[in-house]
Parts: C-alpha cells; sequence; structure tokens
C-alpha cells in the first residue's frame, strides 16, 4: 500500500503480526480490506478475513464500496471470509452463543487460533485479517485469559509465512497500552478529530519490531478508492 509502506520503511515484515488500532469509524477495516485486495490484485497472494463482529456479507459490501471486487476473489478462491462470531441471532429472533467457536477449549482463543490456522494453511494465504481481536477478548472475563489467549494466537501466526493484521478497537483510552499492543510485533494508530465541520484523519506507526519505521503522524484520507496516505502531511 503506497504511502502506508512508505512509512514503514518497506511494508510488513513477514510472519509478523500487526495491531491495527484506533475508534469506531477511523479506518481500521477499510484499511485491512484493502491490505487484503491490493496483495490479490497486485501480488496475487491469497489472503483471508476473518470476521467476529460483521456478518460476511457487511464485509463483501466494504469491499464493494470502493470498488473492490471481492466476488470476483472469492469466486476465485483467492480470499476468503471466515465467518466466527462469537454470538449469532438465529431465524427465530433468538440471540445464542455460538458454541461451536468455544468447544473443548482449555486455552482461550484456542478454536478461533485453530480456525484461522487450519485455513492459512488450506488456502495457503500470505494476508490474513482479524476484525476483531476485541470481539474475541469480550468473550472471556479475565485480563490474564485474554493475554494467555493472545500470546498463543500471536505465537501461532508468527509461524506461518504471512502477515496478520490484528485489529483492535480503542475508545479513548490514550494512556492505556493494551495486551494486543504488547504483544503483537508492531503497532498502526489511526485516529481522527474533528475541527469544525472537518475531519482530520491521521495514521502513526507506534511500533514495528525490526524495522526501521518512521513515527510521525501523518495525514489520512478514506476516500472512495480507500485509504490514502499523505506522507508529505504532518499532523
Ligand atoms: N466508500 C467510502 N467513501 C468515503 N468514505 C468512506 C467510504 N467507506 C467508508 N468511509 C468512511 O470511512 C470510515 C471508516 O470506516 P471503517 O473502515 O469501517 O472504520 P472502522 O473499521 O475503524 O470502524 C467510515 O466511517 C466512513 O466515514
Ligand atoms: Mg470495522
Amino acid at each position: 500500500m503506497e504511502g502506508l509502506d512508505e512509512i514503514l520503511g518497506g511494508g510488513f515484515v513477514p510472519g509478523s503480526c500487526v495491531t491495527i488500532s484506533g475508534g469506531p469509524g477511523s479506518g481500521k477495516s477499510t484499511l485491512c480490506s484493502q491490505f487484503l485486495y491490493h496483495g490479490y490484485k497486485e501480488l496475487g497472494e491469497n489472503g483471508v478475513y476473518v470476521t467476529c463482529t460483521e456478518s460476511p456479507e457487511e464485509i463483501k459490501n466494504n469491499f464493494r464500496d470502493h470498488g473492490w471486487d471481492i466476488d470476483e476473489a472469492i469466486r476465485k478462491g483467492k480470499i476468503k471470509i471466515l465467518d466466527m462470531r462469537p454470538v449469532l441471532a438465529t431465524e427465530s429472533g433468538l440471540i445464542t452463543r455460538n458454541e461451536a467457536l468455544f468447544e473443548g477449549e482449555t486455552i482461550p482463543f484456542s478454536v478461533v487460533a485453530k480456525g484461522t490456522l487450519d485455513e492459512i494453511r488450506r488456502s495457503h494465504a500470505r494476508r490474513v485479517v482479524l476484525d476483531s481481536i476485541t470481539t474475541i477478548a469480550m468473550q472471556y472475563s479475565g485480563e490474564f485469559q485474554v493475554r494467555q489467549g493472545l500470546l498463543g494466537l500471536v505465537q501461532g501466526l508468527s509461524n506461518e509465512d504471512c502477515v496478520s493484521l490484528l485489529i483492535v478497537e480503542t475508545i479513548g483510552a490514550k494512556n492505556i497500552i493494551p495486551a494486543e499492543w504488547a504483544l503483537s510485533h508492531g503497532v498502526v494508530l489511526l485516529n481522527y478529530t474533528s475541527e469544525a465541520a472537518e475531519v482530520i484523519r491521521s495514521i502513526q506507526v507506534v511500533k514495528m519490531r525490526r524495522t526501521a519505521h518512521d513515527q510521525a503522524v501523518y495525514g489520512m484520507e478514506v476516500s472512495k478508492d480507500g485509504i490514502v496516505v499523505h506522507t508529505d502531511v504532518k499532523v
């Protein structure tokens, strides 16, 4: 992805797990969809989008809204959308826990991790998106459980020959370093502020292990064509 690759000092390192952090509407899902689509369209790389919050149809619409032909990518077996929503609404109107996602689990996140890793291997994926870690973490009561689960997930993903983007919702928690940040190899922070009627979006690479990256906060836009990073505008 132009712009972002530039501030990353070349792009994401293969085998890395990178947290994409930001508040609601900051552009996390768009950035990750673009990452998968770009990989498919420009580099012929396979991708997996694990959704824990929106339905697969909603995820497809996020691609379609930007003119990215997700249906073609799915048809060709290049991008796979994996539905891992922990809670599902049934046709009768009842809301049920998706028991299959927790079956026989002794370590938190095990089933989600295994399902994701199985799919990565099956489809020889080079790019993976998990939308979002926050939703999975919310299914567990304790901080310890979440850390344990994350550690296993990050370890599993690191063993694969792919770049994994882990989406994390941050809501006004500027001083808190969430476990996701500490355990992943890198952190990209998306932010926006409003000034009068204008929304000012920004992107910052806060952490990236093994990369001489740029730490400045750059201007960013979410347009019809997706995320545009303005490497000439520091905010
Ligand atoms: N096709 C589009 N054209 C312009 N702006 C868009 C388009 N699609 C989404 N956006 C803007 O991008 C924002 C970020 O969306 P999204 O990536 O879903 O955020 P997040 O996943 O962080 O909640 C939306 O709230 C909207 O303002
Ligand atoms: Mg989203």
